[in-house]
């Protein structure tokens, strides 16, 4: 047989060994009863706060809050996961998720309040780590944007100057000096090149970061590449490559956007060709059911595996000697595609020419056979 005294053991039992702490108090805050838990949590012992009242462990910002929890346990009301802080014995500021609940006698009254806290600190203190490092990243992402667009915008107004004078020098002096200020003019000239090339890349890719998605029409494939190998004539005669287009299929996508990248992997399979032998370039696509594959192939000098990932990278560069370059393109590449919703990647091996790939996605609704 079970008595009544056995189950006010077990009940006793129970309220010691819970993890929260157990309190209660009548209504007046005046602490009846407190489990092991609480002196854990709050290092006062149940000598030290029976009869005391709950008001020693008020926070010093929430001195006013337990007189209005009383008042709603007067009026039989429940708190429930209310958190708030209070304060242990040796002066701790708690993060605490309360719940207190009127007790009544066996007539129904209201007579106290039963109270139980968990220790959500920790919790509280992990969850504010991560808001924190959270902010901070997006506000230093923020600032390197800002910043890379200011610089290389404000950039750009200076190197003009140099630029232009630059050039006016080596046309006006050229020859009439001696031999060491033809060669400095020529170093000057050239280096205002190559950072007005780098200063372009660096805008072109913040503008890729901070731009919006730009609206997608449906395209035939075949107009991006064909707009890419206009503006790259220059390079393709000067290289003698022959650029050979498969069929190509009517994508939906941000055209501008993707033909740059048609671009960008054109010209660098033109840039890395090997020396001796004549450049060839296939351009071509896989239709699979939910997404295009466009892959441009070169028989260049190839890329060992290592470097497969970080090519991609910005300012990423492998062959720093004897390519100008500012190892932007391939950035602003997997910028783009994976705004468009796709992945790029290369298959390659050194010595053996690439493959870059890259996909984008078939938008279920469009009808994009024709
Ligand atoms: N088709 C290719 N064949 C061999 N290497 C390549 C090819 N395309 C890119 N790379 C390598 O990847 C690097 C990064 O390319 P990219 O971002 O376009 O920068 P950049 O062309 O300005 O150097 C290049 O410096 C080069 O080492
Ligand atoms: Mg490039």
């Amino acid at each position: 047989m079970t008595t009544q005294h056995d189950v006010q053991l077990l009940l006793a039992s129970i309220v010691e060994s819970s993890d929260d702490a157990i309190i209660s108090k009548d209504l007046n805050g005046i602490v009846t009863s407190w489990n092991q838990a609480a002196t854990r949590i709050f290092e006062y012992t149940a000598d030290e706060m029976i009869g005391r009242p709950i008001a020693v462990l008020a926070a010093p910002d929430r001195i006013d809050e337990m007189p209005k929890i009383l008042a709603r346990i007067r009026s039989g009301e429940r708190v429930d996961h209310y958190e708030t802080k209070r304060r242990s014995k040796s002066g701790r500021i708690l993060d605490i998720s309360l719940t207190v609940s009127p007790i009544r006698d066996s007539t129904g009254r209201i007579v106290g309040a039963s109270k139980i806290a968990r220790d959500i600190t920790e919790k509280k203190l992990a969850e504010k780590a991560i808001i924190d490092q959270a902010e901070r990243l997006a506000r230093s992402n923020a600032d390197l944007q800002q910043f890379a667009f200011v610089t290389s915008h404000d950039l750009q107004e200076p190197l003009r100057t140099i630029s232009t004078f630059s050039e006016l020098l080596r046309r006006r002096y050229s020859g009439k000096l001696d031999e060491h200020a033809d060669q400095y003019i020529d170093l000057l000239v050239g280096a205002a090149t190559r950072m007005s090339t780098l200063i372009r890349d660096v805008l072109g890719y913040s503008r890729v970061v901070r731009g919006d998605n730009a609206p997608v029409s449906r395209v035939p494939s075949k107009l991006m590449v064909e707009w890419a190998i206009d503006n790259l004539q220059g390079s393709i005669q000067e290289s003698g490559a022959t650029i050979e287009l498969a069929e190509l299929p009517v994508v939906v996508t941000d055209e501008s956007a993707v033909s740059q990248v048609f671009q960008n992997l054109i010209s660098n399979a033109i840039k890395y060709r090997k020396p001796e032998v004549p450049v060839r370039i296939r351009v071509q696509a896989e239709t699979k059911p939910n997404e295009w594959v466009f892959s441009v192939a070169d028989n260049g000098i190839g890329i060992a595996p290592p470097y497969h990932k970080n090519i991609f990278g910005l300012f990423k560069r492998l062959h720093v000697n004897g390519y100008e370059g500012t190892g932007i393109g391939l950035a602003v590449c997997k910028r783009i595609i994976e705004k468009q919703g796709g992945r790029i990647w290369v298959e390659s091996e050194l010595g053996n020419g690439s493959v870059f790939r890259f996909t984008l996605p078939r938008p279920e609704t469009a009808n994009t056979d024709a």
